[in-house]
């Protein structure tokens, strides 16, 4: 496809080789298959602040610190030259972000670059090889939505551990790939220590995945994650590998998921029982 205009620089710089084509347009950026030399990767090109919607609120930027307390005064100060460091700070956050998850072993997409606003990083690919589909392009059965949904949360956790809340996670910002999900979307991500809204942030995030996930294996919606993870965060216990109960403290009865897969496998049996039942009755 012809060249746009964002990424010409990257072109220019031998960054990459050719522009193959566009991947859905989301909110705040667009997305294109790029190739560079026998690899497919993603360019993420922002859209200017203007166009851009929710994610720079304030809540998202406390505790966010700037590179020297110059920047940071003038950031707070909303100067011209406040509101250029403003956009750097924004535009470097989702970089930063991967960088970090990466090195803590969260499966999200190894950045690669980083020039004039534009975020070069791995494709994550499907079974075909094309960009894989996001959560909310497929439909689960309840064991895998229970297995994704397992994994998921290991991903919140290892982010948690490494200092940052993802503060969007949906079905629209998971994809999934062979081994299971890859976590995107990430200049909104929040310093877990530093924010106010992290505790909140990262509730809302965990309910996301278990509205989500429940809609496939309706035992989740009896699951409390969210609030099980915040306590052990708090309480300086959380660890990469912690066993969760999902249930919250003060709830001692664990869900045991050797068990949820039973019950998911006794509902099913029965709705194939129901379902014959009542084609026998119609002949
Ligand atoms: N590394 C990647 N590999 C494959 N597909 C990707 C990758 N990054 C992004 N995508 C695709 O591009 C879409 C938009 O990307 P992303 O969610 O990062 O941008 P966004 O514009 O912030 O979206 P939103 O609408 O959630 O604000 C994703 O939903 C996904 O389908
Ligand atoms: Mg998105």
């Amino acid at each position: 496809m012809k060249i746009p205009r964002r990424l010409q620089p990257l072109v220019d710089d031998g960054l990459i080789d050719a522009v193959l084509g566009q991947l859905m347009s989301g909110k705040e950026a667009q997305v294109y298959v790029v190739r560079r030399g026998e690899e497919h990767c993603c360019a993420k090109v922002f859209k200017e602040a203007r166009q851009r919607s929710f994610k720079q609120a304030v809540q998202y930027q406390e505790g966010r610190r700037g590179r020297n307390s110059r920047r940071e005064r003038a950031m707070a100060k909303k100067t011209r030259y406040g509101q250029r460091e403003q956009e750097q700070a924004w535009l470097n956050a989702e970089v930063e972000a991967l960088q970090r998850l990466a090195a803590a072993g969260v499966r999200v997409p190894a950045p690669l670059g980083f020039v004039d606003g534009v975020l070069l990083m791995e494709m994550i690919t499907g079974a075909d090889g094309l960009a894989a589909p996001r959560l909310d392009d497929v439909t689960l059965g309840a064991e895998q939505a229970v297995a994704h949904h397992h994994a998921v949360i290991r991903e919140v956790v290892r982010m948690l551990c490494a200092g940052l809340v993802h503060g969007d996670l949906s079905e629209f910002n998971v994809l999934l790939d062979a081994a299971g999900p890859v976590i995107i979307d990430l200049p909104q991500a929040v310093d877990a220590a530093g924010n106010n809204s992290a505790a909140m942030l990262l509730r809302r995030d965990v309910d996301n995945m278990r509205a989500h996930f429940g809609r496939f294996a309706p035992a989740l919606h009896d699951t409390d994650y969210g609030r099980e993870i915040w306590a052990l965060y708090e309480a300086g216990e959380l660890h990469p590998d912690s066993t969760l109960t999902g249930r919250f403290a003060g709830d001692t009865t664990a869900v045991d998921v050797d068990e949820l897969v039973t019950l998911i496998e006794d509902a099913r049996e029965q709705e194939a029982w129901r379902l014959a039942r009542e084609a026998q009755d119609e002949e």
